[in-house]
């Protein structure tokens, strides 16, 4: 996700220092080459050592050390950089950027860059509740600098409350969204996912094995690329993509109802959750007693939620659905497009080994109403994700919205 950017990490000297090491394995795994900047207090609590053998590069630490500004100059790290992350970034570094000081290797590197600023502060309770960190905290998000606010819980001071810095995941997830071009700003996309439950008592239902894998990638990509995204879900036990709205329901009735509830206000929606066909008649307000008898239990049909969409979408919206299919791939999904009236369906052909329910890749074949058909490889369900989102990306540019 990072390829071929310039990551200029800068950290300060609070505990948390040993997170940044985390965090530049997580960045140069993503493809980011990682230019490391410490503050003298940020190198008593972990050696340069650590930082440049994990980045692979020269760790930039004393502005008037001949030795490392004849390698790369201050102004040339505050040049090649396309991001800039501090992390951790302690309550003087806040207030040092927040009044403009430059008095060492980093705050003149942050003088000097036109790169985005990431800010994850980490610091005691006390000083991060503080009028004035929040004062200065206030100046750089007006300032145009992004904060990953820090987390909340048990503090390494033996301390409560918020002040630990950010997951390492939530940070990189930050900077890959800093990084993504906005292609989806200003568009509302809603996306289903995961299965449905419908039971016959209160402890036993029907269901299949979605793990909701796939919609939750959608949802994250398209909120990467900066859509305003709405995640429709059935149980998961995915955490929810970060600024990523999630509406958790259980059975097909409630998911139909959560959708149709805001369907007509999204430019796209995209159905990838496996929704029980059908429900038991009836649901046993007790558990059903076992017996020698077989037991039967009567289905009725659930409401096809994606019919309905189909039925009653407004002009220009776009709408995507999922075939998941054991035989006939292509001619049932077209089928299926034609019926529920979509405008893409993603063809999954559930016999494929890697790809379908529970797993972290698919192989899928996309199908446009116009004919167009792409068969993708193996591949990453973030990445299928990232196929469908570029479809539906020209058929709004191509005038569908
Ligand atoms: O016709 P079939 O159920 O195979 O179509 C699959 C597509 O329809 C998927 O996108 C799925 O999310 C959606 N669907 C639905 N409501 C149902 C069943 C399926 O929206 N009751």
């Amino acid at each position: 996700m990072l390829k071929g950017k310039s990551i200029l990490l800068g950290i300060s000297g609070g505990i948390a220092v040993y997170k940044a090491a985390e965090l530049v394995r997580l960045f140069v795994k993503e493809g980011a080459s990682v230019h490391v900047v410490m503050t003298a207090n940020a190198q008593r609590f972990v050696t340069p050592l650590t930082f440049q053998a994990l980045s692979n590069n020269v760790v930039g630490r004393d502005l008037f050390s001949m030795q490392s500004e004849s390698r790369i100059s201050h102004i040339q790290m505050a040049r090649l950089a396309d991001l800039v992350v501090l992390a951790p970034a302690t309550a003087n570094l806040l207030a040092k950027m927040a009044a403009g000081i430059a008095d060492d290797y980093l705050t003149t590197i942050l003088l000097a860059t036109t790169a985005p600023v990431m800010v994850c502060p980490a610091m005691n309770v006390k000083m991060w509740e503080h009028p004035v960190t929040q004062r200065n905290l206030r100046t750089l998000a007006e300032l145009g600098h992004r904060i990953v606010p820090p987390g909340v819980g048990a503090l390494a001071c033996q301390e409560e409350g918020a002040g630990r810095l950010a997951d390492t995941a939530d940070i990189l997830e930050s900077a890959i969204r800093v990084l993504t071009p906005p292609t989806l700003a200003g568009r509302s996309i809603l996306v289903s996912a995961g299965p449905t439950r419908e039971h016959f008592d209160p402890v036993r239902f029907l269901s299949n094995p979605s793990s909701g894998k796939m919609g939750y990638a959608l949802a994250k990509i398209a909120a990467r690329r900066s859509a305003r995204v709405c995640l429709v879900s059935g149980p998961s036990a995915l955490p929810a993509p970060a600024g990523v709205e999630r509406i958790c329901v259980t059975t097909a009735l409630q998911m139909g109802e959560a959708i149709l509830e805001i369907s007509s206000k999204q430019d796209a929606i995209v159905m990838t959750a496996a929704v029980s066909d059908y429900r038991p008649a009836q649901r046993a307000a007790r558990k059903i007693k076992k017996s020698p008898e077989a037991l039967s239990v009567l289905l009725e049909p659930n409401p096809d939620i994606l019919g309905s969409l189909g039925a009653a979408k407004p002009p220009g919206q776009v709408l995507v659905g999922f075939a998941a299919e054991t035989e006939n791939l292509a001619q049932n999904a077209r089928d299926k497009l034609m019926r529920k009236n979509l405008d893409l369906i993603v063809a999954n052909d559930l016999t494929g080994e890697g790809a379908g329910f529970g797993s972290d890749t698919n192989e899928v074949t996309i199908i446009e109403r116009g004919g167009e058909e792409s068969a993708l490889f193996l591949m990453t369900k973030e990445e299928v994700a990232s196929h469908i989102w570029d479809r539906v990306e020209r058929l709004f540019a191509g005038g569908k919205n």
